[in-house]
């Protein structure tokens, strides 16, 4: 089974050189994708699932996808500077890194996904994330779609309306991206362990 985590961001550039520090008090926020390399990297071991990570830059004059399955990840990853360090070299040559980037539009990178996955779209208007059904959680590859540090703009959810997700919540607060990927995969080990 696959867990893909897509998360957008509409303020990363691929043109501004990266610096450890440029990142840490940045405002292109590559601190938020840093949170979010490192937790879904420590939760990857913990069951039996392929991790995949899908950042998007929805900058316009971006539009990238970058995909990362964390077990192609050769360094591990097991701090906030080894995740930020991964994040800059990743944005300042990711050819190096053997990773995949593809320039598409949204609706392009969500019509490559949808073929083997169920669609499940983080908002705290959804569903409680407990009230899902198990089985049909496991009949299936899952792709969870967040927003970075700020939500999926409104065009972005109206073309993701039309692959008909599952709107989730995990609280009537707004947490950080990364926290909810935690939340997330808390809730999947209680089903997958
Ligand atoms: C930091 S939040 C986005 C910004 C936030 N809406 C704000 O107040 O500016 C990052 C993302 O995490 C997800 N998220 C945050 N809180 C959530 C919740 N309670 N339930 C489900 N998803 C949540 C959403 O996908 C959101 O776009």
């Amino acid at each position: 089974m696959n867990f893909f985590f897509l998360i957008s961001s509409s303020t990363i550039r691929t043109s501004t050189l990266k610096k450890i520090k440029t990142v840490v008090s940045g405002q292109e926020r590559v601190d938020v994708f840093s949170r979010i390399l490192l937790n879904l990297y420590r939760w990857k071991n913990r069951y039996d699932a392929k991790f995949v990570v899908v950042f998007y830059l929805s900058h316009p004059e971006e539009n990238l996808t970058i995909t990362i399955p964390l077990d192609l990840i050769s360094s591990p990853i097991e701090n906030e500077l080894e995740a930020t360090k991964f994040m800059v070299n990743l944005l300042n040559s990711a050819d190096e890194l053997g990773i995949n980037i593809e320039k598409q539009d949204f609706s392009s990178l969500l019509s490559s996904l949808a073929s083997g996955c169920n669609f499940f779209y983080l908002t705290s208007s959804g569903k409680d994330i407990s009230q899902l059904d198990e089985d049909s959680i496991k009949s299936n590859n899952l792709c969870f779609i967040l927003g970075s540090q700020m939500d999926l703009t409104d065009s972005q959810e109206e073309t993701l309306s039309t692959f008909d997700p599952t709107l989730i919540s995990v609280g009537d607060r707004e947490y950080l991206a990364s926290h909810v990927v935690s939340i997330i995969n808390h809730y999947l080990y209680t089903i997958f362990k």
